[in-house]
């Protein structure tokens, strides 16, 4: 039986996102870090946890076949919330509607402003004031699901694209966990 408490954390790469949400885990708990790629640095610290975790590289794979692989993963470890985090592959049909409502992202940008990539460069070369960033649930179109939560981080005179990309980063990391609680449980 799929358990909104038991969380999946899904990445590709560093995991600093899904660290925190391991760190600050209340009202859930993060049963299983799945990767489709299978050196994610993230993935050694999970380990080094004793979490779970499950990988499979997802190169020449096809996409549903491949998340057909993940869905059984997450059934196997009584799974009912995913929390997408770093995770650089969209989601087939299937699997959206297989686990529909029950699939989070973070984004960096307060959506719905710049859906995609590249959104730190985008804000300042819109000459934003405000940046920041959204937990949304995971629909067909690409960050375009409901927004649970957002955080703003001001843009300073100052900004590049990495000194952005670092104060948002660290908005995302206290903003995901407190959404993943309230999502949880409500
Ligand atoms: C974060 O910027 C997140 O907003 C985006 O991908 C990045 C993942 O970073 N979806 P990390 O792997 O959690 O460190």
């Amino acid at each position: 039986m799929r358990d909104a408490k038991r969380v999946a954390v899904l990445i590709s790469g560093r995991g600093s996102n899904m660290r925190a949400l391991v760190e600050q885990a209340i009202g859930y708990e993060v049963v299983l870090v799945a990767s489709n790629k299978p050196f994610a640095p993230g993935l050694e610290w999970a380990r080094a946890r004793g979490i779970p975790t499950w990988t499979w590289d997802s190169k020449g794979v096809a996409k549903e076949a491949f998340d057909r692989m993940i869905s059984a993963a997450l059934d196997d470890h009584l799974v009912g919330t995913i929390a997408l985090a770093g995770f650089m592959r969209v989601l087939s049909p299937w699997f959206i509607s297989e686990w529909q409502g029950r699939v989070l992202n973070i984004h960096p940008s307060l959506l719905p402003k710049y859906r995609g990539l590249d959104t730190h460069q985008r804000a300042l070369d819109a000459g934003d004031q405000i940046h920041g960033c959204s937990v949304h649930l995971v629909t067909e179109e690409l960050d375009a699901g409901e927004v649970l939560g957002s955080r703003e981080v001001p843009i300073v005179a100052r900004d590049d694209a990495a000194a952005l990309e670092k104060r948002v980063l660290e908005a995302e990391h206290a903003l995901y966990p407190k959404i993943l609680s309230e999502f949880v449980t409500r």
